[in-house]
């Protein structure tokens, strides 16, 4: 197998499907990939947004941006959108696997139906449309898969169990197709951002599910993705913050029984209630908070 890739990814020459373009991390990709010229397929089910995003796109950039309304939670979505492509005669190059939501609560009182459409979008949606369109993109020579992971992929996440979980279903693939593509022009890894201000917590339905955390910008998220696309080497993963990825080594430090237990008491709203009384005015102005959540 040929190891070490030089990957120079000339956006140009790209067309990017990318999920979750109607908000938050997935409008900050369309509005970056497009001010360097890629072109762009966006997903996602509110058509109105796609619909405004692409006009803005075309209309300051010049580039070719089609929108397709998809509900990802449907098991066929992957083969949906790759027969709509083919339909358009579009040639995907590149993939961004963005889309995805949360739930915060005891998992004893969780609603199974949306527990069903979280794993469907998080974890079954990236693996179907990477199936999908793969041979093409591997076909095309030079392209890029982004999975976006989370912080919630490096711990346990009590109260938000489904979600950390499939976090983790995301970095642990997304790992493994980053080795399984090396030497063949396509740089796959997972993007894992902290408590980023978006529409993620409003979707969730409570503040709570990033405990707090200082957060940082969607297009702060993007700038590490694009930037860690850019090296000359790409690894299979990449933390968004310096605070964030600090939280993630020292994670490795605790045992998983004090790792779990932390957490437990972390996303505790009560103690996070009690504490933002009391904290208030003294947290430091570094724009994060190391935390593994969103
Ligand atoms: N914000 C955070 O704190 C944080 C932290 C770590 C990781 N993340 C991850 O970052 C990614 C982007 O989230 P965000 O923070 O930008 O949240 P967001 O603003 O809520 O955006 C989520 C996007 O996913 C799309 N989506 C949700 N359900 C869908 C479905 N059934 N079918 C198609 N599209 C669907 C939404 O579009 P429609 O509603 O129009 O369908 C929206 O465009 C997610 O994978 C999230 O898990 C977020």
């Amino acid at each position: 197998m040929a190891y070490g890739v030089d990957m120079t990814i000339d956006f140009a020459t790209q067309t990017v499907l990318l999920t979750g373009a109607s908000s938050g991390i997935g409008r900050s990709f369309a509005r970056a990939l497009a001010e360097r010229g890629a072109g762009l397929v966006l997903v996602a089910r509110r058509a109105d947004r796609l619909e405004s995003l692409a006009a803005e796109l075309r209309d300051r950039h010049g580039t070719t941006v089609h929108t397709i309304p998809t509900d990802l939670s449907v098991p066929s979505a992957g083969a949906d959108l790759l027969a709509a492509t083919a339909q358009r005669g579009i040639r995907v190059t590149s993939l961004i696997n963005n889309a995805g939501f949360g739930s915060f609560g005891a998992f004893a009182e969780a609603d199974p139906d949306r527990l069903a459409r979280e794993i469907a979008v998080d974890v079954s949606a990236p693996v179907q449309l990477t199936a999908a369109f793969l041979p093409q993109i591997v076909g095309a020579g030079s392209g890029f898969v982004i999975n976006v992971a989370s912080m919630a992929a490096y711990a346990p996440s009590p109260r938000m169990a489904v979600y950390g979980a499939a976090k983790a279903f995301v970095l642990h693939f997304t790992e493994a197709l980053w080795v399984e593509l090396r030497g063949v022009g396509v740089v796959a890894f997972a993007l894992s951002p902290g408590a980023t201000s978006t529409e993620f917590n409003q979707v969730v339905g409570t503040e709570d599910a990033t405990a707090g955390a200082r957060k940082r910008t969607p297009e702060a998220v993007v700038a590490t993705a694009l930037a860690h696309l850019a090296r000359r080497d790409p690894g299979p993963s990449v933390i968004d913050g310096r605070a964030n990825r600090m939280g993630a080594v020292a994670g490795r430090l605790f045992s998983r029984r004090a790792s779990v237990s932390l957490m437990y008491r972390i996303t505790d709203p009560s103690r996070r209630e009690r504490e933002s009384g009391r904290g208030r005015g003294r947290r430091r102005g570094n724009g994060e908070r190391a935390r593994v959540g969103g």
